[in-house]
């Protein structure tokens, strides 16, 4: 459930909110820190006297409130980074000013790790290129979460496996896996996914090579949902590299879309998380978010599909705030300004 899309009632010469309205372009110019802390200070009074016209009085004292809440989980979501390119590099730093910001304790990446074609082996030298050298700010020096993409699928998924042994921070135990974590009395579970072998159920004409068969696919779908089956969390977080719904140039993948919506919706997963389209959206649809962050270092153009709720075809990442009752996602563009921010109730 959404309760509330804020900002719009934010404005001044260099913040332009642009929530909620799918677009083709932002408005929003570079925002330093001491901008967005002023943003932030002004806005408190007239964001509530907006919630209580949303909600009306007595539902807005009821609100849960991410940003409100001390034993919250703060963490980025990044994907389609591995270029080694200047636009990576300016994200990469935004991310950095944001980690530093809100004391970031982990980072999400929905996959395609290393363009074009993954790594050859854990000594690669894109891990160094493209990943050490770029994410080197220290605020980002937390548990990297990794996904597997259809890029990191035309080198070696294994290597980027075995990577987690050789840095403190890359975290792939195995294709797909779940983590679950404290967020004050409740419990968040994550599912990293990798959904390049479910993609390819029903795409045959693929021409990404695939390592393991349908057989392997089917596997992880049943573990997945015997998983969610015994799962009491009060959050239940799934990230995948391929979108179910998307405004984006690829748009769903049939396949995933098929197998996996309606485990979210039977088993009430509150958010899905992708990336393999380049931008930055929010669509919800049947009461589950759909979260893409796939724009780290390459944009593509965007045809906005019925549940958008907020789409930008440019470069940049999502920050979240996980509490208890709600989670805060906003969306930053490549100067780290936040460019949408909606709070998601966990009913
Ligand atoms: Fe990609
Ligand atoms: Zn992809």
């Amino acid at each position: 459930m959404i309760i509330g899309i804020d900002l719009a009632e934010v404005s001044s010469d260099n913040f332009r909110p642009i929530s909620g309205v799918p677009c083709a372009g932002s408005n929003a110019r570079a925002t330093d820190e001491a901008t967005l802390l002023r943003v932030r200070r002004g806005r408190s009074k007239r964001m509530q006297s907006r919630r209580n016209i949303i909600l009306g009085a007595g539902a807005a004292l009821l609100a849960p409130n991410a940003f409100a809440q001390a034993s919250a989980l703060q963490f980025l979501v990044v994907g389609d980074w591995g270029q080694a390119s200047e636009r990576q590099r300016q994200v990469a730093n935004a991310m950095a000013s944001v980690a530093q910001s809100n004391a970031t304790r982990f980072v999400i990446s929905t996959g395609d790790n290393f363009y074009p074609s993954g790594v050859g082996s854990v000594n690669d030298p894109q891990f160094r290129r493209s990943f050490e050298d770029i994410y080197a700010a220290p605020a980002l020096q937390t548990p990297w979460y990794v996904v597997l993409g259809n890029h990191d699928y035309e080198g070696s998924p294994n290597a980027e496996i075995a990577y987690s042994s050789r840095s403190p921070r890359w975290r792939m135990p195995s294709r797909y896996w779940a983590e679950e974590m404290a967020v004050g009395a409740e419990t968040a579970t994550f599912y990293f996914l990798d959904t390049t072998p479910i993609s390819r159920l029903s795409n045959a004409a693929s021409h990404v090579p695939l390592l393991g068969a349908a057989g392997e696919a089917r596997e992880q779908l049943q573990w997945f949902e015997q998983r969610l089956q015994a799962d009491r969390s009060a959050w239940k977080i799934v990230v995948g590299h391929h979108p179910i719904y998307s405004s984006g140039n690829h748009g769903e993948s049939p396949a995933v879309a098929e197998r996996i919506r309606p485990l979210l919706e039977t088993y009430g997963v509150q958010i899905y998380f992708n990336g393999h389209d380049h931008d930055l959206e929010h669509l919800v649809d049947r009461g589950v978010n759909y979260v893409c962050s796939g724009s780290g270092a390459l944009a593509r153009q965007i045809e906005t599909v019925p549940q958008s709720r907020f789409a930008y075809p440019n470069v940049g990442f999502a920050s979240c705030i996980l509490g208890s009752d709600a989670l805060a996602l906003r969306f930053h563009d490549g100067d780290a300004a936040v460019i949408y921010e909606v709070q998601i109730a966990r009913a």
